[in-house]
């Protein structure tokens, strides 16, 4: 065992007691200015540890923390979070992080989480607002074997795949809005941003990002994020455990990715069908240049939104808002 774990070891054994750094430098043979680094490095891997002067160290368990260690610990995948995971207490965005490792090569299923994001980016060049410690910031490379036009597909994937394990976990009634928010009683739960990396005709790469805000207390946000977001905290008044649903989110993200790459996206879609109450409803989707009015009438099987407009004619809508 590496020293690093053998403190972390004593901490945890004590947990909630007071250890000084003269005891653990004496049983590890180590200066007290070792062990001190030793706990810097442990704290920012996520571990909750506590220092007073004259008393020591304290592992606080109390903390909702990630620790990088132990997500790969009981996680039914075969890659994701299998491989590389990389932590950032602090970073300027996690798609920009894995956007970095994948440009260096990481494999799929790497995943990047931060506590906190200085430049947290959303769709359409609006920002991801950060409340530290209170998300899932996280950020997973895939390298799919598909042309570029299907990649849409990875955004309702990646919705029903979230979706369905928040649902599972919490038993909270979470709907999908076209084509990447989460929603609880109409108000914003999580936002996913897929990013591409392409040749001309096959995915380099994508990275799927994901924002949700768990224990975030949204009085807390800002003005005029507050009517119109949610937290799994805000809902239900408890804290939900941020590293268990990581683990459960990585789990149905694998399962419904490898669905979609074995030709079973119809299956996928129709859950996603299951989870939105669009198809049927009027709505005005926001473009980039313009805005359309119509009945949503389908999604078709990459992920595009089919809509009857005002005049009767058949309109296909690759990306915008949908304003209900
Ligand atoms: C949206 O709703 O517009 C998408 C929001 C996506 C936010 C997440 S937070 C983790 C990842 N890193 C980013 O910079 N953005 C995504």
């Amino acid at each position: 065992m590496e020293t690093r774990d053998k403190i972390l070891s004593m901490l945890k054994e004590n947990q909630e007691k007071w250890i000084s750094g003269e005891l653990l430098s004496g049983d590890l043979g180590i200066s007290r200015a070792a062990v001190s680094k030793h706990i810097g490095v442990l704290r920012k891997t996520g571990y909750a540890i506590v220092s007073a002067p004259k008393k020591g160290y304290r592992f606080s368990g109390t903390a909702d923390n990630i620790i990088v260690k132990e997500i790969s610990q009981g996680l039914k995948t075969d890659r994701f979070g299998k491989g590389e995971i990389l932590y950032f207490q602090e970073t300027d965005s996690t798609n920009v992080q894995a956007k970095k490792a994948a440009d260096r090569g990481a494999a799929e299923g790497t995943v990047v989480i931060a506590d906190a994001q200085k430049r947290g980016r959303g769709r359409k060049g609006r920002a991801w607002f950060s409340s530290p410690g209170g998300q899932l910031l996280l950020s997973v490379v895939l390298r799919p074997s598909l042309p570029p036009m299907e990649a849409p597909k990875t955004t309702l994937m990646a919705a029903v795949a979230i979706a369905e394990a928040l649902r599972s976990a919490t038993g909270l009634d979470i709907t999908i809005k076209w084509p990447n928010d989460l929603l609880i009683n109409k108000k914003k739960l999580a936002g996913i941003l897929t990013e591409l990396n392409t040749e001309m005709d096959q995915v380099n790469y994508i990275i799927l990002g994901v924002g949700i805000n768990i224990n975030s207390q949204v009085d807390r946000f800002p003005e005029e994020l507050r009517p119109i977001a949610t937290s799994l905290f805000q809902e239900t008044g408890a804290v939900h455990p941020r590293m268990e649903l990581l683990q459960r989110i990585l789990e149905s993200l694998e399962a419904c990715y490898r669905m979609m790459l074995t030709g079973r996206f119809p299956e996928i879609l129709d859950r996603w069908k299951a989870l939105s109450d669009i198809i049927g409803r009027r709505v005005t989707v926001a473009m980039i240049d313009r805005q359309i009015k119509g009945t949503v009438t389908d999604i078709d099987n990459d992920g595009v939104l089919i809509l009857e407009d005002e005049k009767g004619d058949m309109v296909r809508v690759l990306s915008g808002d949908v304003i209900f």
